[in-house]
C-alpha cells in the first residue's frame, strides 16, 4: 500500500517574518505546498508519471500566529485519489520553546499528476493509484 502521509518541518527565521512580527502567510503557503509535494512524491512512486503540480489550494485557514524561533511541523495526508488528481490535507503545528504545539494552519491542496509529451511539455495524466 502506498504511503498516505508525510512529515516536513521548517524553522522560523528572521527572513520569514512580516511587519507585525509573525510568520508571513505567503511563506506558510509555500511550505504547505512543499509538504503536499512531499506526500505526492511518495504516493506516486512506481506510477507511470513524471511528477505532480499544484492545481488548486482550495482552502487555507490561519488559526494561530507563528513566531520567530518556532518550529513548524507539517503533516500532509492524502484524503482522496481521483483519475489525474489527488487531494491532500495539510496541518501545520507551531512548536515554541514553551507550551504545547499549536495548530497554526490547515489547508487543502489538489495536485495533478503530469507526464512529459513528445514536445517536452508536461500534460496531466491518469496516475492509476488508489487509496
Ligand atoms: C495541472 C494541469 C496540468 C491540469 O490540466 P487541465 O487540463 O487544466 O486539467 P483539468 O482541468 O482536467 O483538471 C485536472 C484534474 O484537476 C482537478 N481540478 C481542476 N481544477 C480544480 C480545482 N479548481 N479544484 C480542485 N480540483 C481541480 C480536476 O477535477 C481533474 O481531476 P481528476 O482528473 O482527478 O478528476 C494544468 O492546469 C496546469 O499546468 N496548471 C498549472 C500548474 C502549475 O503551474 N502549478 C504551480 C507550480 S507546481
Amino acid at each position: 500500500m502506498p504511503p498516505l502521509s508525510a512529515k516536513y518541518s521548517q524553522f522560523v527565521m528572521p527572513d520569514h517574518i512580516n511587519v507585525v512580527g509573525t510568520l508571513f502567510g505567503g511563506q506558510m503557503i509555500a511550505w504547505i505546498d512543499l509538504a503536499a509535494a512531499k506526500v505526492s512524491h511518495r504516493f506516486f512512486k512506481g506510477a507511470d508519471v513524471d511528477g505532480a503540480v499544484t492545481r488548486a489550494i482550495e482552502q487555507v485557514e490561519f488559526k494561530e500566529p507563528v513566531f520567530l524561533g518556532d518550529w513548524v511541523n507539517f503533516t500532509a495526508s492524502i484524503i482522496k485519489s481521483s483519475r489525474t488528481s489527488i487531494s491532500i490535507e495539510v496541518e501545520a503545528k507551531a512548536e515554541g520553546r514553551k507550551g504545547k504545539p499549536r495548530l497554526a494552519c490547515v489547508a487543502r491542496v489538489v495536485m495533478v499528476a503530469v507526464k512529459k509529451d513528445n514536445k517536452g511539455l508536461y500534460q496531466k495524466t491518469p496516475h492509476g493509484k488508489t487509496l
